[in-house]
């Protein structure tokens, strides 16, 4: 059972699914609670951001959901985000004993490489949330990676040496899940942005290059704003939001 009072109760657990995104968004539908816990030991058709698939292999890594219902407006749906992502870089940094890296808005990074995703969907009415499904996916055992993914992804294992129990990682991970949802229903989303820009090295300095389906703009990471917005200082010195998308670093002689 994991050490947390709301996170992962109930657990709906699957041996196979398609996507526990998919089957969590039914649950929410059904009116499951909050904390409900949507976890496979594979998936079939796992969803990754902006479209892409996330490799489920059974047995060697976590693929879970868990259904939150935030009294908040949709408008800060994005510091939720956040917070998600530094819950589950300290949940892993906690069991491997090393910190993570978080590329925003929420890759886990473990010495420059992706060791977790993490997909965040929101239901919503007029202006306030009625549920948000938060999606995470980690790489834990896995030996190696396909080589299309190799340069840029890998698993706890590769990075560590040390091969870990799924449970151990799966509870501290929904722990500092809630720990930092938590503080952002407490304490609003000031200290989330502080823990993230302190956890973060790519909030500040960090030339890269922001992608949004076909728009790609380069520039240097310049802060988040109050709304968990990333800021980026384009070459002329202007400073423009990144809105959605992903970034990654800059290559020198890119674009
Ligand atoms: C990303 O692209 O970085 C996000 C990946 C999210 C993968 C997880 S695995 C559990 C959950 N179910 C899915 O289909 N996707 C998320």
């Amino acid at each position: 059972m994991p050490p947390t009072r709301r996170f992962g109760y109930p657990v709906f657990p699957y041996t196979s699914i398609d996507s526990t995104m998919r089957e969590a968004a039914e649950w929410a539908e059904r009116n499951a609670p909050e904390g409900s816990l949507i976890i496979a030991d594979e998936q079939t058709a796992g969803r990754g951001r902006l479209g892409r698939s996330w490799i489920s292999e059974r047995g060697v890594g976590l693929y879970f959901s868990i259904i939150l219902r935030p009294d908040i407006p949709a408008a800060s749906a994005p510091v939720l985000t956040l917070a998600i992502g530094l819950g589950v870089a300290r949940g892993i940094g906690e069991v491997c004993g090393r910190q993570c890296d978080l590329r925003w808005p929420n890759d886990v990074l473990l010495n420059e490489k992706k060791v977790s995703g993490i997909l965040v969907e929101m239901e919503s009415g007029r202006d306030r949330v009625r549920h948000v499904i938060a999606g995470v996916g980690i790489n834990v055992n896995n030996s190696g990676m396909p080589p299309s993914l190799a340069e840029i992804a890998s698993s706890l294992k590769i990075e560590t040496g040390c091969e870990f129990l799924l449970d151990v990682v799966r509870d501290h991970v929904l722990a500092q899940m809630e720990r930092y949802y938590g503080m952002f229903l407490e304490r609003g989303a000031k200290p989330v942005i502080d823990a993230f820009t302190r956890a973060s090295s790519y909030v500040r300095g960090r030339r890269v290059v922001a992608e949004n389906g076909e728009q790609r703009i380069q520039g240097v990471t310049a802060g988040l704003d109050p709304s968990g917005v990333l800021l980026l200082e384009r070459p002329g010195g202007t400073i423009e939001p990144v809105l959605a998308g992903s970034v990654r670093p800059w290559v020198d002689g890119e674009i």
